[in-house]
């Protein structure tokens, strides 16, 4: 194959052989993708190191075999075509791979994932740099409004909801959230803030709370926030791909996302929505030419991201949908059942995400009550029993967040550790 053909090729070669890799492995139990044994190909297609049970996919999840060496050969030809694959190539060769024909290419199959129109997505580096801009960008502010957000978010979008205090003069509202909270207590202590602050203009919510795993009622809440005239920001960096539910029907209007958390694409992958209606509500960037545009590529500057991550989310994905959401989010709910059944009516151990199905999915903490130090039991767990979770001290618990790759005897480890711990301090 001469290099030309080569440079047609790849692409599609790219998404055959690694979406016939996930595909061949679902084949194999295809009637029923809830059984174990079906599951058991699946956590066969990650690389874990066996030195210690690893839940702590909260932090960024594992990519599997497929996109892993789909990301090896994205590196791969980024090294070896250069700045060729992003403009200079395509400008010479017509027919010649372009990143940005493959990068809208990409953002088609998740706005068809999402249910919304491809103009509305726009790649950044993570979940942060999303909400930050969503955050920041959002100009409806007047000195004096107030904006709100629970104590549970994710302490760098609190800061940046704090900071529009000094960059929009704006009234800064922290609402506690009980642990644990209720279903529509959840709503009440939203709909409680606006009452009493009238001039409320902006929400963040984080659709699931990376300390406990509780999932708040979104469109509920967005619903009722509408009826007051605010608007909400929504941090999703653990919800989608993790939890099987409806974009569409949350009547959002600006989402950060993450992809290299439960989509599994590599470090360095971030996904920002805005609807186009509120294009305008959301500031340019400096460098992306004045404002009064509606182009959501104008309101991100990321700079120069990782091409080959970027590329490696079509594989993801295949990956993914190659299971099937509503399968993945079946099979984390057995694998947090699987653990926390034991320890419901065991009053040593609080479990920190309700029972109510609607507010938790796979990720989960507990806490040990007469445990004193998070973080010693976060050392104690990996020490002592190979676990390795993430302390949240703000909770003085242990999150547990199992993988794609997490089996049943995985949490059984986990199950007999707590067990352990909390009789030894009796
Ligand atoms: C709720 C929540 N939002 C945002 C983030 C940040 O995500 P990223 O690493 O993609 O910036 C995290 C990371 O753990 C998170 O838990």
């Amino acid at each position: 194959m001469d290099r030309r053909d080569f440079m047609q090729t790849t692409a599609a070669l790219a998404g055959l052989t690694l979406a016939s890799g996930a595909m061949a492995a679902c084949a194999q139990e295809a009637t029923d993708k809830d059984s174990e044994g079906y599951w058991q190909t699946i956590i066969d297609q990650y690389k874990v190191t066996d030195e210690f049970i690893n839940l702590n996919a909260g932090h960024w999840g594992i990519m599997s075999e497929p996109v892993r060496e789909a990301f090896a050969e994205h590196t791969a030809f980024i090294n070896a075509y250069s700045s060729f694959y992003v403009g200079h190539g395509k400008s010479a060769i017509p027919s010649a791979r372009n990143y940005n024909v493959e990068r809208i290419e990409i953002l088609g199959m998740l706005a068809e994932k999402l249910g919304v129109q491809v103009d509305e997505l726009a790649f950044t580096r993570g979940a942060t740099e999303s909400m930050q801009l969503l955050i920041s960008g959002y100009n409806k502010i007047e000195p004096g409004d107030t904006v709100i957000y629970a104590d549970s978010a994710y302490y760098s979008m609190a800061a940046e909801m704090r900071h529009l205090e000094v960059y929009r003069k704006a009234n800064v509202v922290q609402l506690e959230m009980p642990d644990p909270v209720e279903f529509q207590q959840s709503i009440d202590l939203f709909e409680q803030a606006i009452k009493d602050n009238p001039r409320t203009k902006l929400i963040l919510i984080t659709h699931m709370a990376n300390r406990t795993g509780v999932i708040l009622p979104l469109k509920e809440i967005t619903a009722m926030a509408r009826s007051y005239g605010a608007d909400v920001i929504v941090d999703m960096a653990h919800s989608w791909g993790q939890v099987d539910f409806d974009f569409v029907d949350q009547g959002v209007d600006f989402v950060g996302f993450n992809l290299h958390k439960w989509i599994g694409a590599p470090l360095g992958v971030g996904l920002m929505y805005i609807k186009k209606e509120r294009m305008l509500d959301i500031d340019t960037k400096s460098s992306k030419g004045p404002p009064g545009n509606d182009d959501i590529d104008n309101r991100v500057q990321t700079g120069t991201m990782n091409l080959a991550a970027v590329m490696s989310v079509r594989d993801a994905l295949n990956f993914v949908d190659g299971i099937g959401i509503e399968h993945i989010d079946k099979r984390f709910r057995a694998l947090r059942h699987r653990w926390t059944q034991h320890f419901i009516d065991d009053p040593r151990v609080d479990i920190l995400s309700p029972e109510d199905p609607r507010m938790h999915c796979g990720l989960t903490s507990f806490r040990i009550n007469a445990h004193p130090d998070s973080r010693a039991l976060g050392r104690q767990l990996l020490t002592d029993y190979a676990i390795n979770t993430a302390p949240i001290p703000q909770y003085n618990g242990i999150r547990v967040a199992p993988g794609l790759y997490s089996s049943m005897e995985d949490m059984d480890a986990l199950t007999a550790a707590i067990k352990e711990i909390a009789t030894s301090l009796e």
